[in-house]
């Protein structure tokens, strides 16, 4: 059963049984009308309570089952709320851990609510791109007011439910026991009548017009591509406009209407793809963990400052190792200087800061790091240096400690024979800024031990990170596809497009960056020198040149005040550049190319479509293990558009065959050896199915 039912005394009490978090399926619907049918058809029962099992009262509505027909089959979550709100025996929410989305518009439903301190209470809808649509949006307001339900309903962040102690929202917080807190509660009320509804109350709001038209305003200007949270002013308003059955109503259509949207759909995608990402076949939840108490870093760069400043934040002690004691000072000061950024910033207290820079210490000395649990090598990209590292860590590290690599496009098999404990090793492939990019690969090598890929995907949430498991190939999931984006990026230009023309269609598509922004940003040198190893290995890939002509120039990004845009001193706007473009103009001559305008819509499709096609290979070999892996690496990793789902999922919502039209097309042009599509690919068109 999803929801038990019990009496104790004169009391029924409906415990929500729906692990993980008690979500309002059909079949726990069901359960409770059944609960409320038992409960006012015994002369025995006075009152009854309804709470939650395990680690929720309420996590909502089942978002697994929106789209499907369970999600409107009777009883509806409207009809549930109705039963409870009409009864005529006091039903009393006793709410602890989680009380969300639909969980909390129930509570809302029922004639009183006692509360545990701590538990997070929200209407979060809005971040899946939807409003609370069971009357969430007009009973909230009557309880904590019309300011406090917009912000809690436009921004669906939780609030802890001893902050609302004060508002109408609760009748009781009970500090021990719930359960017995709420039968001494139910048995007080037992014989009050009128029974009080959260409908009957006015919201007493004398210039509600004026504080509607400046949130309509300031949501407006802040929502972005996302619908949602102005339709949420919108139900709000609807509150103390409205006669509350109409106030329903209107919550109702603009839900049905936002369910449908494309926003809507990408954020849910992405919300359950965030969860499959960490669940890995072979690895069951329960396979062993080893402990992670301490770590070091090898290499105090770019990239091992910042690795060291995520075990740091999660608390956990780290040395960084360096050759060079100017290295290492420089490393260890720029953590400095980046924590206390954040400082000034107010986001970091002097305690925390102090507590954080004393985490972190260095050394030069590989004996000093022997007995950490865990260490990541951040030193450069070169096989020879990296085998110099691995051969001294399997020297010095305590038997059990974790190997781990950053390493961006090396071989981590190899990497792994270097040592005699090939079982030990793991490629973590952070993204730059390590301290703040969300995306973590976690690179599973052909011999990585089960319970070091059970820890890396633990130690990913510790440090607050998306992990997602990558198998070994040149660029793991992210960089290998982005090469395919690169690629065409480089093509276009040759064709007759400028940086900022390709820049500008996909930041208008919604990238964060476009790829040359991007490119100046992260160091035009970065490319060059992987091109430069990879083009050699790979002779029959053909590239476009101008970026080798770019970094011939000196042009390295804004590191080099100059890369595909010029830059002025302080000032990180990107400038077009006259010599840049003229480059271009003058390769494009060179290559005998008469240079044509192109549209939007095609630069689009072409660098998304080139993400896509990579995808299904990167798929079908294995590489990733779900397509949602893939969109994880893409909207954490690469500044893909969130309301777009990623690109295996945009590419479903374009519909396969629509983009093998558009491939063919493209295969029509130049190198048009490109856009052969990849098997996987092909075969899902062809049987009318998607890719997630
Ligand atoms: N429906 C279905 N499954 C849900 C769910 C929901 N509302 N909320 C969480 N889950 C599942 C997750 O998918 C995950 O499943 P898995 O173990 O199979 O991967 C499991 O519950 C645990 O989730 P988390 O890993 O996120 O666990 P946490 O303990 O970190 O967080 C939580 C729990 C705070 C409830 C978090 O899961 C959350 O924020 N959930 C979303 C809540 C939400 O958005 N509710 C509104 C739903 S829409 C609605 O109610 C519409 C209504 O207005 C009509
Ligand atoms: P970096 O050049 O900024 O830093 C490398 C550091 O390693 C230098 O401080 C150097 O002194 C030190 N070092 C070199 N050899 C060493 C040795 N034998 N022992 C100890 N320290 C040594 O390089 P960056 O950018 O931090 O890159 C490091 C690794 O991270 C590379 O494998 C790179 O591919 C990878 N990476 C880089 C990303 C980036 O955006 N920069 C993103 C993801 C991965």
């Amino acid at each position: 059963m999803t929801a038990e039912y019990k009496v104790t005394g004169a009391v029924a009490v409906i415990t929500l049984n729906n692990p993980p978090v008690n979500g309002l399926g059909a079949s726990t619907r069901s359960a409770i009308v059944e609960g409320m049918k038992k409960a006012l058809g015994d002369n025995a029962v006075k009152a009854v309570v309804i709470t939650g099992a395990g680690k929720a009262f309420s996590g909502g509505a089942d978002i697994k089952e929106f789209n499907t027909p369970k999600a409107f089959a009777e009883p509806t979550l409207h009809t549930v709320i109705n039963v409870v709100e009409n009864s005529t025996k006091p039903v009393i929410a006793a709410i602890h851990s989680v009380c969300m989305g639909g969980g909390l518009e129930l509570a809302l439903g029922c004639n009183y609510r006692v509360a545990s301190p701590g538990a997070q209470i929200a209407l979060p809808e809005v971040k899946l791109g939807i409003l609370p649509g069971a009357g969430g949006t007009q009973r909230l307001p009557r309880v904590v007011g019309l300011e406090m339900a917009l912000n809690m309903i436009v921004s669906g962040t939780p609030v802890a439910s001893e902050k609302l102690a004060k508002t109408g929202l609760f009748n009781e917080m009970i500090e021990g026991d719930l359960m017995q807190g709420a039968l001494a509660f139910a048995n007080k009320v037992a014989d009050t009548r009128p029974l009080p509804k959260v409908r009957d109350i006015k919201i007493d709001y004398p210039n509600y017009e004026a504080f509607l038209q400046f949130s309509r305003n300031t949501v407006k200007a802040m929502a972005g591509p996302y619908p949602a949270p102005l339709k949420c002013v919108e139900a709000v308003a609807a509150a103390v406009t409205e006669k509350f059955d109409n106030g329903i109503k209107i919550e109702r259509d603009l839900f049905v209407e936002l369910v449908q949207t494309d926003e809507s759909k990408a954020l849910r995608h992405a919300f359950f793809a965030e969860r499959a990402a960490s669940k890995i076949p072979d690895v069951p939840e329960d396979t062993p963990t080893r402990a992670i108490k301490s770590a070091a870093v090898i290499g105090a760069g770019t990239m091992g400052g910042g690795i060291a400043m995520n075990f740091a934040n999660a608390g956990i002690p780290v040395k960084i190792l360096e050759m060079k004691p100017e290295a290492l000072e420089k490393g260890l000061a720029t953590i400095r200087k980046n924590y206390e950024n954040t400082m000034k910033k107010g986001k970091l207290t002097p305690a925390k800061f102090e507590e954080r820079v004393g985490l972190i210490t260095g050394t030069m000395s590989y004996e000093e790091i022997g007995s950490a649990d865990i260490v990541v090598e951040a030193v450069f990209e070169e096989m020879g240096v990296k085998e110099q590292v691995f051969k001294k860590l399997d020297e010095v590290m305590k038997p059990g400690a974790i190997l781990a690599s950053n390493t961006s496009t090396l071989d981590v098999d190899k990497i792994a024979d270097l040592t005699k404990r090939p079982q030990d090793v793991i490629g973590l492939h952070f993204f730059s800024p390590a301290n703040v990019m969300k995306l973590l690969e976690i690179v599973r090598g052909a011999k990585t031990g089960k319970d070091v890929l059970a820890t890396s995907l633990g130690l990913s949430k510790k440090i607050k990170k998306t992990g997602v498991v990558s198998g070994v190939c040149d660029g793991f999931i992210g960089n290998r596809m982005i090469e395919q984006y690169s690629r065409q990026a480089g093509f276009l230009l040759e064709e007759g497009c400028l940086p900022e023309q390709v820049d500008k269609a996909v930041e208008k598509f919604g990238f964060a960056m476009g790829p040359f922004r991007m490119g100046d940003l992260a160091g035009n040198d970065i490319g060059w020198a992987i091109r430069k190893r990879r083009y050699v290995e790979k002779p029959e890939v053909t590239y476009s040149k101008t970026a080798d002509l770019l970094c011939e120039m000196g042009r390295y990004g804004q590191k080099t005040g100059a890369g595909w845009y010029d830059y002025k001193p302080g000032d990180r706007k990107a400038y077009a550049s006259q010599a840049v473009n003229d480059m271009i103009v003058k390769h494009s001559a060179d290559l005998g190319i008469e240079r044509r305008k192109i549209s939007d819509q095609e630069i689009v499709e072409r660098l998304v479509f080139a993400l896509v096609n990579e995808g299904a290979y990167i798929l079908e070999e294995g590489i990733a293990l779900r397509a949602s892996d893939i969109d994880m690496v893409y909207l954490t990793g690469y500044g893909f558009p969130v309301f777009r789902g990623g690109p295996m999922f945009y590419a479903d919502t374009v519909g396969l065959p629509n983009v093998i039209l558009a491939m063919e097309k493209f295969a029509a042009g130049r190198h048009g050896e490109a856009w052969k599509p990849a098997p996987l690919l092909a075969k899902l068109a062809a049987e009318g199915k998607t890719f997630n």
